[in-house]
């Protein structure tokens, strides 16, 4: 086979060539290929364990692949993150949507780029800044004369870990823009949904809100302002005790609300951390391995807002497009009764519920009377 070689290119096998040296190179060569093949070895493994930790992190996706053709939808936040995913696949499902922006050159840049990858015209951009109610009245009442129905609302945009700063109308940022906002919004657009249900609400929240308590004496962190653990928390947490008080005002509209937790997403969430600048390179860096792409957070509140197998899901925290059981604290009726009302008044809205009955009248409190002042109420604001 190798009779033609040379002693310097000669294979291993070889018979023909006894030269000691030649020999030595030949193990040596075999040496270099059996290393180089354990590293490929060993490369490949890792890779592949790399891979599927990617997966696992990623989550699972929305797979169904119903369309929600002209369905009239409201996302807040979307020019970036979390937000933009969402519209970009609604939009590619042929919905019409409203993207409420605080910011409307970025917002109109998103809606231009998503226009042109999905091909869907109805995508418009609209101002809405949460830190200012006024800001919110504007919006509702300009979207009320374009649109009369409402089939889907998500709120999504949200801001974390900031400096103690206030909104337009006083309130502490975080909890004013992520909970406060979003709860005029929602409440002024009540009536567009009840008109057009079956349709949906989804609200993101967050994990954090495990951190989160409801302080009752200082809900706007005037004493004592923890960025994180404290406003964000309480902020996020106020989501869901949003979430499931207003699944039971809802109850037999056919209006569900549902609020979530999208995972830890690569996005400009974390624009407010306050590290040194190698920190934020190395958060920048690392994130790219271990958090979620901006398109798998989307996942779970695209489940929310489109999957027909929830017709009936209201109430309820979703994370990785699974349901999850809350914790006490996140399920407590009396702290989300106390934060609807108390927000009630901070927006200026009048109390869709007659107020608590004082302790000892509390056995022989009439529901019925409840339910009535909620319609009325709600017809109310409708007619605003
Ligand atoms: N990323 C995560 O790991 C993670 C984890 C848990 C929960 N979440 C939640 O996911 C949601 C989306 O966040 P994201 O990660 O996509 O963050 P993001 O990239 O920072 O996007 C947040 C969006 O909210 C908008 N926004 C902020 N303040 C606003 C205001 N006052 N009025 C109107 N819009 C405002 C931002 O607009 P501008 O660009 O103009 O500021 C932006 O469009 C948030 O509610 C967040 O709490 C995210
Ligand atoms: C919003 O969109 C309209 C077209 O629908 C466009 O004419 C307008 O310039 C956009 N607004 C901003 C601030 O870019
Ligand atoms: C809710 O949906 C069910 C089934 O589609 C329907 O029978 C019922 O009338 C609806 N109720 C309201 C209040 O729209």
């Amino acid at each position: 086979m190798s009779e033609a070689a040379t002693p310097t290119t000669a294979t291993p096998a070889s018979i023909y060539d006894p030269s000691a040296e030649a020999a030595e190179k030949a193990v040596c060569f075999r040496g270099i290929w059996a290393w180089l093949v354990l590293i490929l070895l060993v490369a490949l493994a890792v890779a592949f364990v790399m891979w599927l930790l990617r997966q696992i992190i990623q989550g699972p996706a929305y797979r169904k692949l119903n369309r929600i053709d002209g369905k009239v939808v409201i996302v807040t936040g979307c020019n970036t993150g979390i937000g933009k995913e969402t519209v970009l696949e609604l939009a590619r499902r042929g919905a019409k949507i409203y993207m409420a922006c605080r910011d409307p050159a970025r917002c109109e840049a998103a809606r231009i780029e998503i226009i042109d990858r999905t091909q869907n015209q109805q995508l418009y951009n609209r101002s809405l800044d949460l830190g200012s109610l006024e800001s919110v009245r504007n919006f509702v009442a300009r979207f009320k004369t374009e649109e009369t129905r409402l089939d889907l609302l998500i709120n999504n945009a949200g801001v974390m870990a900031c400096p103690r700063s206030l909104t337009a109308d006083g309130f502490e940022q975080q909890f004013g823009v992520n909970h406060l906002g979003h709860f005029l919004l929602t409440n002024l657009l009540l009536d567009r949904l009840k008109h057009s249900a079956p349709s949906r609400i989804v609200v993101v929240s967050s994990a954090a809100h495990l951190f989160g308590r409801i302080n009752r004496e200082d809900l706007m962190s005037e004493r004592k302002y923890s960025k994180f653990f404290g406003a964000y928390s309480q902020s996020k947490l106020a989501n869901i005790l949003f979430t499931r008080k207003l699944a039971e005002l809802l109850q037999g509209s056919n209006v569900t609300v549902n609020c979530c937790h999208p995972g830890v997403v690569r996005t400009e969430l974390n624009r407010h951390f306050a590290g040194p600048n190698w920190a934020k390179s190395a958060l920048k860096f690392v994130s790219l391995f271990v958090f979620k792409t901006p398109r798998a957070g989307a996942q779970t509140s695209l489940r929310l807002a489109l999957d027909p197998g929830l017709e009936c899901s209201t109430g309820n925290y979703y994370a990785d497009c699974l349901r999850f059981p809350l914790v006490p604290w996140a399920r407590n009726k009396d702290n989300a009764d106390w934060l609807w009302r108390e927000s009630e008044k901070l927006v200026g809205l009048p109390p869709i519920e007659a107020p608590p009955p004082p302790p000892s009248a509390a056995q022989n409190g009439a529901p019925s009377a409840a339910a009535e002042s909620i319609e009325s109420v709600v017809v109310e604001r409708s007619s605003s």
